[in-house]
């Protein structure tokens, strides 16, 4: 009886520990980026945090909506996001060009007419520097 528990436990930790690794949290000394409601209220200044708050907040960027941000940075309490588009991820790696990734946000049509992506820049949803805060952002994740 004894052992019969103790596998069902081991069982349960392995799945839950399963699960966890899946979410990426924040580790110890990595403070986690803030929500929208954090970054409403706080007000970055540095461009990094200013980008990821484009990103998230969804009178703005809303890139949620159809990506993944793969950081280990990402807040508890945040939404699930969405999977139209890739996950966006090791972006400085998949794009040293940095003009390159700046082009797809500022116009993702430019390089694949039929995309479903908002052509943010050409559209002026998001100002220059806000496009430029988001490849900021984007570039240490
Ligand atoms: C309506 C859905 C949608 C929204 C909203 C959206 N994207 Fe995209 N995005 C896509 C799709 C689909 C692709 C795949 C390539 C294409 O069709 O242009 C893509 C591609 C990308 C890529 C290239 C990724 C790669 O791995 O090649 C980047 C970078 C990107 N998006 C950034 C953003 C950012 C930043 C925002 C918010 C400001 C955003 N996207 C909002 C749909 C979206």
């Amino acid at each position: 009886m004894r052992k019969s528990f103790s596998l069902v436990a081991t069982a349960g930790a392995v799945f839950l520990a399963g699960n966890l690794a899946m979410i990426p949290v924040a580790s110890a000394g990595e403070k986690s980026l803030p929500t929208e409601k954090e970054c409403k209220a706080s007000k970055p200044t540095d461009a990094a945090t200013k980008g990821w708050c484009v990103i998230i907040t969804r009178k703005q960027g809303n890139c949620l909506a159809c990506h993944d941000v793969v950081t280990k940075r990402w807040p508890a309490d945040l939404p699930a996001s969405g999977n139209v588009g890739p996950p966006l991820v090791s972006m400085k790696a998949r794009f040293p060009d940095k003009a390159k990734l700046r082009a797809q946000i500022w116009d993702a049509t430019a390089a694949n007419p039929s995309s479903v992506m908002v052509p943010f820049g050409r559209h002026k949803v998001i100002s220059e520097s806000d496009i430029d805060n988001i490849v900021t952002f984007l570039y240490t994740i």
